[in-house]
């Protein structure tokens, strides 16, 4: 049902079996976060994109820095909580413990440490997919795709022809080690559902010296959440990687921060087809379950 193959593409090449874009990522990058020796003080986020990455960010650098004012967004991305693929490794050496990093690497690519802590956030395929659509087709000097519709840019998410690859793959790589005692497993939904859940458990899981600031101090857990808050963070935070020349092109990072908008975007054929996609590459998996409500 998917022969047809004439959808516009997202200009990429494989690099150490990621796809990436061929402009603004480079090989040199992704191989030295790839190479990065991991230490028991790192904490690294991890995420396929759009699927809550900024947001627990935040979440753990306020509680880290106890509800303190949110650092801009270019900060936080190549400062305190720096993606690594972008950044390379060296900014490593420049971090104090305990040192935080974003990355979007399957399993086998990830700096291992049996000591370092990994926050996995998985987030429904369908509302990923609308959110990477519209993040692919306005990061225009990056993606080169601002032409491209949701039908174009579906066609290419099955396929896995977007920065990163196979949705399905790269939370496969994670799943068996959801349990892991160094890994915490967490959903967008979940998130959503129940915020002062996601703060108290990642503060519980980053250690003592955290949780038990935390625990009795309901101003400081009211703080953050006031903090990390959707509208808070769309109103205070700007976007500006990825920005062309003229100045005057915002970036709508915070867009929708909802679950189950893919609703208005999806055509039932679509649907039907990413949730095929879905069950084939899943089977015998209880990933499914993670989405049923
Ligand atoms: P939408 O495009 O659906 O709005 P990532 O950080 O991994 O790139 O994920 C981006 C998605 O998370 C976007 O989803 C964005 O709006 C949403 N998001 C960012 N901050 C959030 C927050 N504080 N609360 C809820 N959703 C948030």
């Amino acid at each position: 049902d998917d022969s047809k193959n004439t959808h516009k593409k997202i200009p990429l090449h494989t690099v150490e079996g990621i796809p990436i874009p061929t402009s603004f990522f480079t090989p040199e990058k992704l191989q030295s976060a790839i190479s990065y020796k991991a230490t028991p003080e790192d904490v690294f986020i991890v995420t396929y994109p759009k699927c809550g990455t900024t947001w627990m960010q935040y979440i753990v650098w306020e509680i880290i820095n106890e509800g303190a004012p949110l650092p801009s967004f270019d900060d936080m991305n190549v400062k305190y909580v720096p993606f690594l693929e972008l950044t390379g490794r060296e900014i490593a050496e420049t971090m104090k413990p305990p040192k935080l990093f974003k990355v979007h690497l399957p399993y086998h690519l990830t700096p291992h440490h049996p000591e370092a802590k990994y926050i996995f956030v998985a987030r429904n395929p369908f509302d990923c997919c609308v959110s990477f659509y519209n993040h692919t087709k306005k990061i225009k000097n990056c993606y080169h795709f601002e032409d491209g519709t949701f039908d174009d840019f579906f066609e290419c998410f099955i396929r896995g022809e977007v920065h990163y690859g196979d949705f399905f793959d790269h939370l496969l790589s994670w799943w068996p080690h959801r349990q892991d005692p160094n890994v915490l497993f967490t959903t967008y939904e979940e998130m959503k559902s129940n915020p002062e859940n996601a703060v108290t458990n990642v503060a519980k899981f980053l250690g003592n010296d955290y949780w038990e600031k935390l625990k009795d101090d309901k101003d400081l857990v009211d703080k953050i959440l006031e903090n990390t808050d959707f509208n808070n963070m769309k109103e205070k935070l700007q976007y500006n990687i990825g920005q062309d020349g003229d100045n005057d092109q915002k970036v709508e990072f915070f867009r929708k921060g909802q679950v189950g908008e893919w609703k208005e975007n999806f055509s039932d054929e679509q649907y039907r087809r990413l949730k095929k996609h879905m069950m084939q590459k899943t089977e015998g998996t209880d990933i499914p379950k993670l989405w049923k409500d």
